[in-house]
């Protein structure tokens, strides 16, 4: 699968790099252009490419969100997400105070910024370093990644390629609910948690207001 990259900092290049490693494409954009990027697409190997943000949102069959949350209002517009899978890895965690006090979880703001798209909150909860350490494990050793989103078929392709680079998903409810769920500061947040005591730790954490 073609998989865009929106931000390619820590997150998203830790992704890349586990997305082409699991056998998918990757076109990595960022602001300032494919070119600032040419060396990193060459260090992830011939399954990366670069691209600018508009590229990357629309030949990418899922779209991944990792740039800063604060920036999400320079988002392409138009209808270009209308009907995308739409991975929403942002938090809006050390922007600022009043970020951390927003109203609403960071996918509702982010989904208004993408009318259409069907947006499923992943890869937010755990530290990039984790991500990268902790994929690929087996068994009972694997660690979970949580996903909230209201879309069954969204949430199964984006389950789909948390399983490919290694991680076990697990469903913390709808957007809204779940976003609540795994938000900054919850017990589900950076955590790193096999899928058993993801599960249980689940069943014990309430929507934060
Ligand atoms: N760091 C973590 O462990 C972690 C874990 C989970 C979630 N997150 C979330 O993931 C997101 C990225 O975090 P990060 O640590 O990867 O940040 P980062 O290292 O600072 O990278 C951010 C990337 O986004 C790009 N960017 C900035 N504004 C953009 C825009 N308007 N359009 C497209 N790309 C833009 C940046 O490009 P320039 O370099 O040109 O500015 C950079 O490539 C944040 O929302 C963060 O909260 C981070």
């Amino acid at each position: 699968m073609d998989i865009g990259i929106v931000g390619a900092g820590n997150i998203g290049t830790t992704l890349a790099g586990l997305f082409t490693d699991a056998g998918h494409g990757v076109i990595l954009s960022d602001p300032r252009g494919p070119q600032s990027l040419e060396s990193t697409v060459e260090d992830l190997g011939p399954r990366a490419h670069a691209g600018d943000v508009e590229e990357a949102v629309r030949l990418g069959s899922v779209v991944v969100l990792a740039l800063p949350f604060r920036n999400r209002e320079s988002l392409p517009s138009g209808d270009l997400f209308a009907g995308k899978v739409v991975v929403d890895a942002t938090t809006p965690d050390g922007d600022s105070a009043e970020m951390l006090d927003l109203p609403r979880t960071s996918s509702e703001y982010i989904a208004e910024q993408v009318p259409g798209a069907r947006v499923v909150k992943t890869f937010d909860t755990m530290h990039w370093e984790s991500l990268r350490e902790a994929a690929g494990r087996d068994g009972e050793d694997r660690l979970a990644l949580f996903l909230a989103g209201d879309d069954p078929r969204a949430k199964a392709t984006v389950a789909g390629l948390v399983e490919d680079v290694g991680f076990a998903p697990v469903d913390t409810g709808t957007l809204v609910e779940g976003g609540r769920r795994q938000r900054p500061g919850t017990d589900l947040y950076d955590d790193p948690l096999t899928e058993a005591e993801a599960r249980d730790r689940l069943s014990s954490v309430e929507p934060s207001p």
